[in-house]
């Protein structure tokens, strides 16, 4: 059955030869062959300004580009988003394009007691690290993954949450068309 896909590609550098945008592709090519419906987000071209204030957050008007965003999370049935791991967590990019996109009256009810309000939507993280996926998951406990799944995807209703870690990715050309293959994969079966 088509699926309605949203791709995020939060790599901050607009710069083509960077690997998640080449995951990113190859994802989308395998969701077109697959029959779903496609539509992607390149932050690295979006103006997002850094949210500021409570008052911002609350009763702000965000603009065009952020509202754009929120139109084409609304759409789809399954969101995907694509980041290299800096610092161990996501760029300052991505989190400032979730705190102004999951905004109270969005993405949660408002108030003091916030609901969640994206529900019926399921998601993938694809995460590129420099070092080994395994390190991350045993040594960090893929703290930041767990965190952007648990306390901000689950937290506006956005379940399930799966996320395909990508290691070492300093390394040769076999282990990227490897990943590339299987993300085109992904793609077809909209996982
Ligand atoms: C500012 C910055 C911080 C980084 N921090 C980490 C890190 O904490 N852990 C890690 O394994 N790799 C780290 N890296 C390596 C990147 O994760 C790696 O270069 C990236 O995933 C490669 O994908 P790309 O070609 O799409 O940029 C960092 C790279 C940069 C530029």
């Amino acid at each position: 059955m088509s699926k309605k896909i949203l791709i995020i590609d939060g790599h901050p550098d607009p710069d083509r030869g960077r690997l998640v945008h080449a995951l990113a592709d190859a994802y989308a090519k395998g969701a077109g062959l697959g029959g779903h419906q496609v539509r992607r987000l390149e932050l690295a071209t979006m103006d997002i300004p850094f949210l500021r204030s409570r008052a911002d957050w609350t009763d702000g008007t965000p603009g065009p580009a952020i509202l754009s965003a929120q139109e084409a999370i609304r759409w789809a049935e399954h969101i995907l988003f694509f980041y290299p791991l800096w610092l161990g967590d996501v760029p300052a990019l991505l989190k400032a394009f979730l705190e102004q996109v999951a905004r109270p009256g969005f993405a949660l009810s408002p108030g003091t007691m916030p609901k969640p309000m994206l529900k019926g939507r399921s998601a993938r993280l694809v995460v590129t690290m420099g070092m080994p996926a395994f390190f991350y998951r045993f040594y960090f406990a893929a703290h930041s993954v767990k965190s952007f799944e648990r306390n901000i995807l689950k937290f506006v209703g956005i379940k399930p949450v799966e996320h395909t870690l990508i290691g070492n990715v300093e390394g040769d050309a076999e282990t990227r068309e490897k990943w590339l293959d299987t993300l085109l994969n992904l793609g077809m079966a909209a996982a």
